[in-house]
Protein backbone atom coordinates (compact mmCIF):
# COMPACT_ATOMS: atom_id res chain seq x y z
CA UNK A 1 0.00 0.00 0.00
CA UNK A 2 1.00 3.13 -0.77
CA UNK A 3 -0.14 5.92 1.33
CA UNK A 4 1.20 8.77 -0.19
CA UNK A 5 -1.40 11.41 -1.61
CA UNK A 6 -1.47 11.78 -5.25
CA UNK A 7 0.00 14.88 -4.77
CA UNK A 8 3.00 13.59 -2.86
CA UNK A 9 3.38 10.66 -5.22
CA UNK A 10 4.09 12.92 -8.45
CA UNK A 11 5.95 15.99 -6.63
CA UNK A 12 9.59 17.08 -7.11
CA UNK A 13 10.69 18.65 -3.77
CA UNK A 14 12.93 21.46 -4.13
CA UNK A 15 16.75 20.86 -3.81
CA UNK A 16 18.12 23.57 -1.39
CA UNK A 17 22.20 24.13 -1.77
CA UNK A 18 24.30 21.73 0.23
CA UNK A 19 25.28 21.88 3.31
CA UNK A 20 28.13 19.70 3.41
CA UNK A 21 28.96 18.12 7.17
CA UNK A 22 32.48 16.15 5.18
CA UNK A 23 35.24 18.76 5.39
CA UNK A 24 35.43 22.42 5.67
CA UNK A 25 34.36 24.10 2.16
CA UNK A 26 34.89 27.51 1.26
CA UNK A 27 31.18 27.52 1.19
CA UNK A 28 29.94 29.79 -1.44
CA UNK A 29 27.04 28.08 -2.70
CA UNK A 30 23.41 29.25 -0.31
CA UNK A 31 23.88 32.73 -0.41
CA UNK A 32 24.79 33.36 3.17
CA UNK A 33 26.40 35.92 4.84
CA UNK A 34 29.71 35.87 5.64
CA UNK A 35 29.78 38.27 8.20
CA UNK A 36 28.22 37.04 12.05
CA UNK A 37 25.11 38.43 12.77
CA UNK A 38 25.51 42.31 14.35
CA UNK A 39 27.28 41.60 18.06
CA UNK A 40 23.56 42.85 19.42
CA UNK A 41 22.55 39.78 18.61
CA UNK A 42 24.96 37.58 20.45
CA UNK A 43 24.65 40.07 23.04
CA UNK A 44 20.55 39.23 23.04
CA UNK A 45 21.19 35.49 22.85
CA UNK A 46 24.00 35.49 26.07
CA UNK A 47 21.37 37.31 28.28
CA UNK A 48 18.35 34.83 27.08
CA UNK A 49 16.52 33.64 29.70
CA UNK A 50 16.02 29.73 28.87
CA UNK A 51 13.20 29.77 31.32
CA UNK A 52 11.15 31.44 28.71
CA UNK A 53 11.41 28.42 26.44
CA UNK A 54 8.85 26.37 28.76
CA UNK A 55 6.39 28.76 27.78
CA UNK A 56 4.72 29.40 24.08
CA UNK A 57 6.05 32.08 22.21
CA UNK A 58 3.39 35.34 21.33
CA UNK A 59 1.36 33.82 18.79
CA UNK A 60 1.29 37.19 17.06
CA UNK A 61 5.15 37.96 17.54
CA UNK A 62 3.93 41.39 18.37
CA UNK A 63 7.34 42.82 19.56
CA UNK A 64 9.15 41.63 16.13
CA UNK A 65 6.24 42.96 14.13
CA UNK A 66 5.84 46.17 15.66
CA UNK A 67 10.25 46.52 14.82
CA UNK A 68 9.53 45.16 11.31
CA UNK A 69 6.53 47.67 10.55
CA UNK A 70 8.69 50.80 12.10
CA UNK A 71 11.54 49.98 10.15
CA UNK A 72 9.45 50.11 6.91
CA UNK A 73 7.62 53.02 8.34
CA UNK A 74 4.51 50.66 7.73
CA UNK A 75 1.90 49.95 10.63
CA UNK A 76 1.69 46.48 12.65
CA UNK A 77 -1.25 45.27 10.62
CA UNK A 78 1.07 45.92 7.28
CA UNK A 79 2.87 42.90 8.56
CA UNK A 80 3.07 39.04 8.70
CA UNK A 81 6.11 36.87 9.77
CA UNK A 82 6.84 33.59 9.40
CA UNK A 83 9.68 30.43 9.91
CA UNK A 84 12.18 32.06 7.03
CA UNK A 85 10.71 33.76 3.80
CA UNK A 86 10.15 30.26 2.38
CA UNK A 87 7.53 29.61 4.66
CA UNK A 88 5.77 32.88 3.66
CA UNK A 89 5.96 32.44 0.42
CA UNK A 90 4.74 29.02 0.77
CA UNK A 91 1.41 30.20 2.99
CA UNK A 92 0.92 32.77 -0.10
CA UNK A 93 -0.34 30.25 -2.47
CA UNK A 94 -2.80 28.72 -0.34
CA UNK A 95 -4.16 32.31 0.96
CA UNK A 96 -4.07 34.02 -2.35
CA UNK A 97 -4.63 31.01 -5.36
CA UNK A 98 -7.13 28.17 -5.59
CA UNK A 99 -6.98 25.15 -7.65
CA UNK A 100 -6.05 25.49 -11.31
CA UNK A 101 -5.73 29.20 -11.03
CA UNK A 102 -2.53 29.94 -13.11
CA UNK A 103 0.24 32.25 -11.84
CA UNK A 104 3.36 33.61 -13.81
CA UNK A 105 7.12 33.70 -13.17
CA UNK A 106 10.22 34.11 -15.26
CA UNK A 107 11.36 30.82 -16.77
CA UNK A 108 14.54 31.48 -14.85
CA UNK A 109 14.14 32.34 -11.40
CA UNK A 110 14.00 30.74 -7.62
CA UNK A 111 12.95 27.32 -8.34
CA UNK A 112 10.65 26.95 -5.58
CA UNK A 113 7.73 28.65 -7.36
CA UNK A 114 7.39 25.60 -9.14
CA UNK A 115 6.95 23.24 -6.01
CA UNK A 116 4.71 25.75 -4.23
CA UNK A 117 2.24 25.52 -7.23
CA UNK A 118 2.34 22.19 -8.07
CA UNK A 119 1.80 21.38 -4.36
CA UNK A 120 -1.16 23.85 -4.13
CA UNK A 121 -2.20 22.25 -8.12
CA UNK A 122 -1.73 26.06 -9.08
CA UNK A 123 -0.97 26.16 -12.99
CA UNK A 124 2.89 28.29 -13.84
CA UNK A 125 3.18 30.24 -16.78
CA UNK A 126 6.76 30.95 -17.07
CA UNK A 127 7.82 34.12 -18.75
CA UNK A 128 10.88 33.98 -20.83
CA UNK A 129 13.78 36.35 -19.26
CA UNK A 130 15.72 38.23 -22.52
CA UNK A 131 18.79 37.17 -23.69
CA UNK A 132 20.61 38.19 -21.58
CA UNK A 133 18.58 37.54 -18.54
CA UNK A 134 16.79 40.14 -18.23
CA UNK A 135 13.00 40.36 -16.97
CA UNK A 136 11.25 42.66 -19.55
CA UNK A 137 8.40 44.25 -17.47
CA UNK A 138 6.30 44.85 -20.69
CA UNK A 139 6.09 40.84 -20.78
CA UNK A 140 4.27 41.28 -17.55
CA UNK A 141 2.20 44.67 -18.40
CA UNK A 142 -1.96 43.92 -18.60
CA UNK A 143 -1.32 40.00 -18.19
CA UNK A 144 -4.29 37.81 -19.41
CA UNK A 145 -5.66 34.55 -17.73
CA UNK A 146 -3.64 34.51 -14.87
CA UNK A 147 -4.28 35.16 -10.83
CA UNK A 148 -1.14 36.03 -9.71
CA UNK A 149 2.50 36.95 -10.42
CA UNK A 150 5.53 36.04 -8.68
CA UNK A 151 8.33 38.38 -9.22
CA UNK A 152 12.36 37.69 -7.70
CA UNK A 153 14.17 40.88 -7.41
CA UNK A 154 17.06 41.11 -7.72
CA UNK A 155 16.33 37.81 -9.46
CA UNK A 156 17.94 34.63 -8.04
CA UNK A 157 20.22 32.79 -9.19
CA UNK A 158 20.98 35.58 -11.90
CA UNK A 159 21.30 38.56 -9.69
CA UNK A 160 19.89 40.69 -11.86
CA UNK A 161 17.67 43.76 -11.02
CA UNK A 162 14.08 45.23 -12.85
CA UNK A 163 14.24 48.56 -11.72
CA UNK A 164 11.52 49.94 -8.97
CA UNK A 165 9.50 52.12 -11.85
CA UNK A 166 9.27 49.09 -13.94
CA UNK A 167 8.12 47.28 -11.34
CA UNK A 168 5.75 49.59 -10.16
CA UNK A 169 4.03 49.63 -13.88
CA UNK A 170 3.31 45.91 -13.95
CA UNK A 171 1.51 45.97 -10.55
CA UNK A 172 -0.55 49.29 -12.27
CA UNK A 173 -1.37 47.34 -15.36
CA UNK A 174 -2.49 44.28 -13.47
CA UNK A 175 -4.92 45.73 -10.45
CA UNK A 176 -6.85 42.45 -10.64
CA UNK A 177 -4.18 40.36 -10.08
CA UNK A 178 -1.98 39.64 -7.12
CA UNK A 179 1.59 40.89 -7.30
CA UNK A 180 4.12 39.32 -4.88
CA UNK A 181 7.51 40.55 -4.82
CA UNK A 182 10.21 38.09 -3.11
CA UNK A 183 13.28 40.65 -2.40
CA UNK A 184 15.42 38.59 -0.36
CA UNK A 185 18.29 40.02 -1.61
CA UNK A 186 16.74 43.54 -1.87
CA UNK A 187 19.10 44.91 1.07
CA UNK A 188 22.17 44.85 -1.59
CA UNK A 189 20.22 46.77 -4.01
CA UNK A 190 18.09 49.58 -4.44
CA UNK A 191 14.81 48.40 -6.23
CA UNK A 192 13.10 47.82 -3.18
CA UNK A 193 9.20 48.49 -3.54
CA UNK A 194 8.64 47.83 0.17
CA UNK A 195 7.14 51.25 1.24
CA UNK A 196 5.11 51.40 -1.90
CA UNK A 197 2.91 48.21 -0.32
CA UNK A 198 0.28 50.85 1.08
CA UNK A 199 -0.14 52.40 -2.31
CA UNK A 200 -1.31 49.33 -4.44
CA UNK A 201 -3.83 46.87 -2.70
CA UNK A 202 -2.60 43.96 -5.08
CA UNK A 203 1.24 44.37 -3.78
CA UNK A 204 2.75 41.72 -1.42
CA UNK A 205 6.39 42.46 -0.70
CA UNK A 206 8.31 39.43 0.72
CA UNK A 207 11.47 39.62 2.55
CA UNK A 208 14.00 37.84 4.85
CA UNK A 209 16.54 38.09 7.69
CA UNK A 210 18.70 35.08 5.95
CA UNK A 211 20.71 37.17 3.88
CA UNK A 212 22.06 40.61 4.51
CA UNK A 213 21.18 40.45 8.67
CA UNK A 214 23.06 36.96 9.19
CA UNK A 215 20.50 34.87 10.22
CA UNK A 216 19.82 32.59 8.43
CA UNK A 217 19.86 29.55 10.82
CA UNK A 218 17.23 31.51 13.13
CA UNK A 219 14.60 31.35 10.53
CA UNK A 220 12.67 34.38 9.98
CA UNK A 221 11.44 36.42 7.17
CA UNK A 222 8.28 38.72 6.66
CA UNK A 223 5.43 40.06 3.90
CA UNK A 224 4.31 43.45 4.00
CA UNK A 225 1.29 44.47 2.03
CA UNK A 226 -2.25 45.70 2.82
CA UNK A 227 -3.87 44.60 5.85
CA UNK A 228 -6.74 42.37 3.82
CA UNK A 229 -3.50 40.51 2.02
CA UNK A 230 -2.10 40.19 5.57
CA UNK A 231 -4.85 39.01 7.06
CA UNK A 232 -5.37 36.54 4.52
CA UNK A 233 -1.57 34.81 5.43
CA UNK A 234 -2.89 35.14 9.08
CA UNK A 235 -5.86 32.74 8.22
CA UNK A 236 -3.68 30.14 6.30
CA UNK A 237 -0.66 30.58 9.43
CA UNK A 238 -3.42 29.91 11.76
CA UNK A 239 -4.82 27.12 10.51
CA UNK A 240 -1.87 25.17 10.34
CA UNK A 241 0.62 26.46 13.04
CA UNK A 242 0.17 29.13 15.79
CA UNK A 243 3.78 29.26 16.99
CA UNK A 244 5.92 29.71 13.60
CA UNK A 245 8.47 32.25 15.16
CA UNK A 246 10.37 31.19 17.97
CA UNK A 247 10.81 33.47 21.41
CA UNK A 248 14.68 33.29 20.74
CA UNK A 249 14.14 33.95 17.01
CA UNK A 250 11.87 36.84 17.79
CA UNK A 251 14.36 38.41 20.29
CA UNK A 252 17.52 37.78 18.19
CA UNK A 253 15.65 39.86 15.09
CA UNK A 254 14.42 42.74 16.66
CA UNK A 255 18.07 42.83 18.43
CA UNK A 256 18.90 42.95 14.63
CA UNK A 257 16.79 45.69 13.34
CA UNK A 258 17.99 48.06 16.15
CA UNK A 259 21.86 47.73 14.73
CA UNK A 260 21.41 49.81 11.48
CA UNK A 261 24.87 50.88 11.00
CA UNK A 262 26.42 47.42 11.43
CA UNK A 263 24.81 46.07 8.58
CA UNK A 264 25.09 48.66 6.06
CA UNK A 265 28.56 48.17 6.92
CA UNK A 266 28.22 44.41 5.96
CA UNK A 267 25.95 45.47 2.38
CA UNK A 268 28.79 47.57 1.53
CA UNK A 269 31.59 45.38 2.25
CA UNK A 270 29.54 42.69 0.55
CA UNK A 271 28.77 44.77 -3.04
CA UNK A 272 32.28 46.18 -3.07
CA UNK A 273 33.89 42.73 -2.79
CA UNK A 274 31.34 41.57 -5.80
CA UNK A 275 31.99 43.90 -8.23
CA UNK A 276 36.00 43.10 -7.35
CA UNK A 277 35.04 39.20 -7.84
CA UNK A 278 32.96 39.98 -10.93
CA UNK A 279 36.35 41.98 -12.54
CA UNK A 280 38.77 39.19 -12.31
CA UNK A 281 36.12 36.76 -13.47
CA UNK A 282 35.96 38.69 -15.93
CA UNK A 283 39.80 38.75 -16.78
CA UNK A 284 40.24 35.19 -16.74
CA UNK A 285 37.02 35.33 -19.41
CA UNK A 286 34.06 34.52 -17.70
CA UNK A 287 30.84 36.22 -18.85
CA UNK A 288 29.58 37.86 -15.62
CA UNK A 289 25.93 38.91 -15.58
CA UNK A 290 25.54 42.26 -13.62
CA UNK A 291 24.42 41.20 -10.30
CA UNK A 292 22.94 43.56 -7.46
CA UNK A 293 22.68 40.71 -4.87
CA UNK A 294 25.34 38.97 -2.37
CA UNK A 295 26.11 36.66 -5.09
CA UNK A 296 27.24 35.96 -9.01
CA UNK A 297 25.98 34.20 -11.71
CA UNK A 298 29.31 33.12 -14.12
CA UNK A 299 30.21 31.24 -17.26
CA UNK A 300 33.24 31.00 -18.15
CA UNK A 301 34.20 30.69 -22.29
CA UNK A 302 35.20 27.34 -22.78
CA UNK A 303 34.83 25.27 -19.42
CA UNK A 304 31.55 24.34 -18.56
CA UNK A 305 29.44 25.29 -15.15
CA UNK A 306 29.57 21.25 -13.82
CA UNK A 307 32.97 20.98 -15.09
CA UNK A 308 33.63 24.16 -13.05
CA UNK A 309 31.73 23.19 -9.87
CA UNK A 310 33.07 19.72 -9.71
CA UNK A 311 36.90 20.71 -10.02
CA UNK A 312 36.31 23.60 -7.94
CA UNK A 313 34.52 21.48 -4.90
CA UNK A 314 37.72 18.77 -5.26
CA UNK A 315 39.69 22.02 -4.56
CA UNK A 316 37.60 22.83 -1.08
CA UNK A 317 35.61 25.79 -3.08
CA UNK A 318 31.98 24.99 -2.57
CA UNK A 319 29.45 26.75 -5.10
CA UNK A 320 25.90 26.19 -6.91
CA UNK A 321 25.20 24.76 -10.34
CA UNK A 322 22.01 24.27 -11.79
CA UNK A 323 21.00 21.61 -14.20
CA UNK A 324 18.65 23.32 -15.48
CA UNK A 325 17.59 24.75 -19.34
CA UNK A 326 19.98 28.03 -19.99
CA UNK A 327 21.41 28.13 -17.23
CA UNK A 328 23.59 25.08 -17.09
CA UNK A 329 26.66 26.63 -18.12
CA UNK A 330 26.67 29.03 -15.64
CA UNK A 331 27.78 28.67 -11.26
CA UNK A 332 26.52 30.83 -8.91
CA UNK A 333 28.86 32.13 -6.59
CA UNK A 334 27.87 34.01 -2.88
CA UNK A 335 30.28 36.50 -2.05
CA UNK A 336 32.60 35.78 0.60
CA UNK A 337 35.03 37.45 3.09
CA UNK A 338 37.74 39.43 0.91
CA UNK A 339 40.04 36.04 2.35
CA UNK A 340 37.35 33.61 1.18
CA UNK A 341 37.30 35.40 -2.68
CA UNK A 342 41.01 35.17 -2.90
CA UNK A 343 41.00 31.29 -2.42
CA UNK A 344 38.15 31.58 -4.85
CA UNK A 345 40.01 33.46 -7.63
CA UNK A 346 42.92 31.40 -7.41
CA UNK A 347 41.42 28.06 -7.43
CA UNK A 348 39.59 29.70 -10.77
CA UNK A 349 42.81 30.61 -11.87
CA UNK A 350 44.15 27.13 -11.57
CA UNK A 351 41.25 25.51 -13.36
CA UNK A 352 41.32 27.28 -16.24
CA UNK A 353 44.77 28.11 -16.89
CA UNK A 354 45.08 25.67 -19.87
CA UNK A 355 41.69 26.36 -21.16
C1 LIG B 1 14.91 34.15 -3.95
C2 LIG B 1 14.78 33.54 -2.62
N1 LIG B 1 13.64 33.69 -1.94
C3 LIG B 1 13.46 33.16 -0.72
C4 LIG B 1 14.47 32.43 -0.12
C5 LIG B 1 14.20 31.81 1.21
O1 LIG B 1 14.93 32.35 2.24
P1 LIG B 1 14.59 32.04 3.76
O2 LIG B 1 13.55 30.96 3.80
O3 LIG B 1 15.86 31.63 4.36
O4 LIG B 1 14.06 33.33 4.31
C6 LIG B 1 15.69 32.25 -0.77
C7 LIG B 1 16.75 31.47 -0.15
O5 LIG B 1 17.78 31.19 -0.67
C8 LIG B 1 15.85 32.82 -2.05
O6 LIG B 1 16.98 32.67 -2.74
Amino acid sequence: MNYLSRRCKSILPYTAGEQPQDKRYVKLNTNECPYPPSPEVEKTIKEFDAGRLRLYPDPENKKLVAAIADRHGLSPENVFVGNGSDEVLCMCFPAFFDENDEIAYADVTYSFYKVWAHMFDVKSRKIPLDDEFKLLHTDYLDLQGVKGIIICNPNAPTGTPIGRLDLLKIVESNPDKLVIVDEAYGEFASCSVANRVCDYPNLLVVKTFSKAYALAGARCGYALGNKALIDGLKLVKNSMNSYTVNALTEAIVVAALEDKKYYAGVIDKINAEREETADALREMDFEVLPSSSNFIFAKHKRLSGSEIYFQLKENGVLVRHFKSDRISDFVRITIGTHEEMKVLLSEVKKIVRHK
